[in-house]
């Protein structure tokens, strides 16, 4: 787990605003791991350290966390930053825990992406059996004519082979909805540019029946109980 400084982890659990902990910090009241605390800024492990107040154990149950980030470009779905990539989407999230991307967006991709610290999500909205849908707006450079449409509605072959039928809907001359059951990499991008139509933006606005809804560019949210059972369900 990620290191948190000892007044947020305090205030986290409910223990004591930040500046109360400061308090308590001063007092000579905390104890990392038996030994009381003199610096102001030290950063502990909730998954290792103990941590107690006034000689009373506090530890951090392991939260289940689900978020929705409404990812802006730029930022990639990787756990460490590079030179090359040095913006990650967790930078955007500011929570303790240690939480990772369900799926990919590329770097250039925006909208819906689902993070959590939860495993067993990650595998029922990622595994290939899963055909949860996935639903995306593309726009275009030029208009998009139905005989391209209907081409990806019946499935494009990508290096040799098959994807399954879409539903698409146009929903402007140059903009479509559509909805993958599958997660082939960049695989919006590739069938669009196989039927002659690179896209221009691509976001994806939906999984299962989690919307981005007005989600503003960079922000997140944690998702309802509700959204979480849908998301865990099987349909
Ligand atoms: N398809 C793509 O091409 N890119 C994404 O980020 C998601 C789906």
């Amino acid at each position: 787990m990620a290191l948190v400084r000892l007044n947020k982890y305090l205030s986290t659990l409910g223990i004591a605003s930040r500046r109360e902990a400061d308090k308590l910090i001063a007092a000579g009241l905390v104890k990392v791991n038996g030994k009381a605390v003199k610096e102001m800024g030290l950063k502990v492990d909730p998954e290792v350290d103990q941590v107690a107040v006034d000689r009373v154990r506090v530890s951090q149950e392991r939260r289940l966390l689900y978020i929705v980030l409404n990812k802006p470009k730029g930022y990639v779905c990787s756990a460490k930053p590079t030179k090359t990539d040095p913006k990650i989407v967790t930078d955007l999230i500011d929570v303790p825990e240690r939480i990772y991307p369900v799926g990919r967006l590329d770097k250039e991709t925006t909208g819906l992406l689902l993070l959590t610290n939860d495993g067993t999500l990650v595998n029922r909205i990622i595994h290939p059996s899963s055909e949860s849908e996935k639903e995306y707006e593309v726009t275009f450079f030029k208009q998009i004519p139905e005989g391209a449409l209907n081409k990806l509605r019946t499935g494009v072959k990508l290096g040799g082979e098959g994807t399954l039928p879409t539903q698409v809907k146009k929903v402007g001359p140059a903009k479509i909805h559509i909805v993958l059951r599958e997660g082939k990499n960049r695989q919006v991008r590739r069938i669009c540019q196989k039927v002659g139509f690179p896209v221009k933006t691509l976001k994806r606005i939906r999984i299962k029946k989690l919307l981005l809804g007005d989600l503003p560019l960079g922000k997140w949210r944690y998702l309802t109980d509700l959204e979480v059972a849908d998301l865990k369900s099987k349909v």
